[in-house]
């Protein structure tokens, strides 16, 4: 089993749309659950059509869908703003943590702060995401900052795209949505960074 955790400083970076993209992607590999731990509830309104392809449950529900020990990879959807205490039971309660950020310099900002109060040892990359899509540097030059400053990062960054917000507004797996090809090719892609760490 599988535990992976997204969570970041910042709000809005796209912590609950990366939970769903991968929670997609490894469905397709072995049982998944997202568990939303975020009061908004956001990945659970996402999945409230019944249309995403792996189950979606609260923390609340989660204790007794996990005592049926089927899942082989569990995905944790945070909200912003943890306190620096809840970072380390985050970061122990998982296998790896993803810290999506954009690139703007707010976002790398709140990045750096929560890398620093991560336990060490822990095991965690970021990942950049809503990147406007090229001649635009501004992913390159992110992904060549964070890398500069030594936070451990996928190479492979995540467009800005329309179709994630048609997926959300169709209650879709963002593979599922009409036109949506290119924007989840960026997830097909980052498999081949992540397969290492699952
Ligand atoms: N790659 C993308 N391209 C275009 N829009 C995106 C992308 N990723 C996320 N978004 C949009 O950006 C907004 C914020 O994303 P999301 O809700 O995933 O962030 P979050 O970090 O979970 O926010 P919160 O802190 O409020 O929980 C949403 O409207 C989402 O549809
Ligand atoms: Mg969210």
């Amino acid at each position: 089993m599988a535990i992976i955790t997204l969570t970041q400083f910042k709000g809005g970076v796209g912590k609950t749309t990366s939970a769903v993209c991968l929670s997609t992607l490894l469905c397709e590999r072995g049982e998944t659950l997202l568990i939303d731990s975020d009061l908004n509830r956001s990945a659970s309104l996402w999945a409230r059509k019944g249309k995403l392809p792996f189950t979606v449950c609260d923390d609340r529900e989660a204790p007794k869908l996990l005592s049926k020990g089927k899942y082989e990879y569990i995905i944790i959807d945070t909200p912003a703003r943890p306190a620096s205490d809840e970072i380390e039971s985050l970061a122990k309660g998982c296998d790896l943590m993803i810290i999506p950020t954009t690139p703007d310099p707010l976002s790398l900002a709140a990045l750096a702060q929560i890398a620093k109060v991560l336990p060490e040892g822990t095991n965690y990359r970021c990942l950049l995401t809503m990147v406007p899509p090229k001649p635009q540097k501004d992913g390159a030059e992110a992904l060549e900052a964070l890398e500069r400053n030594g936070f451990p990062s996928f190479k492979r960054t995540i467009r800005r795209y329309k179709a994630y917000i048609k997926a959300t507004d169709l209650g879709l797996s963002l593979n599922k949505v009409p036109g949506g090809g290119i924007a989840w090719s960026d997830w097909t892609t980052l498999w081949e960074e992540l397969k290492d760490y699952v």
